[in-house]
């Protein structure tokens, strides 16, 4: 799926939404190396991906399926050139019964948070699972990552259920979590 458009964050400062391209390979994997050393909210632990040039050339592959795929979007946020956040989605399958339900992920890089990116490249993600047939969007979250918990709230997921265990963290604890949907 393809888009971008341009926007404002709430103090006005430019940025760009729009579909990931295969030649952001690179510049994504950097982006998750700083996503994953800086939050235990993600399913990597740091390091554990080894975003190598092998791995550049598979994701490169990836993300050119991501971009031609009808129903399935990674979208991208850029700040002054700066690859700043992330939100994507797919079916949670290919089988029909479930093809109604989309699967939903979403970063924003630290220095970026609380400005409203978070929510807006959420909003306009939702948008366009619509306007791709979804009727339902769906995530797991970790219960204490209350930024997130608070932003889908705020764009009326609703919690549904209780997932025990649903991270085991490196030191061996472990995080519980929510899972949360909303209709479309
Ligand atoms: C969760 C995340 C994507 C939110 O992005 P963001 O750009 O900080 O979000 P926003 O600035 O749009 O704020 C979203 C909401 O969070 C809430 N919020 C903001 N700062 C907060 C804080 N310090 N504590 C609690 N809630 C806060 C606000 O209610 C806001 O809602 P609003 O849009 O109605 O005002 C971002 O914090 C992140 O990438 N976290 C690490 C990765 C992660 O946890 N991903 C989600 C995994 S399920």
């Amino acid at each position: 799926m393809r888009y971008e458009k341009a926007f404002e964050l709430r103090g006005g400062e430019a940025l760009l939404l729009r579909s990931v391209r295969a030649e952001d390979a690179p510049a994504l994997a950097e982006y998750l190396r700083e996503m994953d050393q800086s939050t235990p909210y993600l399913t990597r632990e740091p390091g554990e991906i080894v975003m190598d040039a092998e791995w550049v050339g598979r994701e490169r592959a990836f993300l050119r399926e991501r971009e031609e795929a009808g129903r399935s979007l990674m979208l991208l946020a850029f700040h002054e050139e700066k690859m700043a956040g992330n939100c994507f989605f797919s079916p949670v399958s290919a089988r029909r019964r479930l093809q109604h339900r989309a699967e939903f992920g979403i970063s924003v890089l630290p220095c970026m948070q609380g400005r409203g990116l978070g929510h807006l490249l959420m909003e306009t993600a939702l948008g366009l699972c619509k306007g791709a047939g979804f009727e339902q969007a769906e995530l797991e979250v970790a219960s204490e990552n209350l930024r997130a918990v608070s932003l889908y709230l705020s764009l009326g997921f609703e919690v549904v259920g209780r997932v025990p265990h649903l991270f085991k963290n490196g030191d061996g604890g472990y995080f519980d979590g929510y899972k949360m949907m909303r209709f479309l």
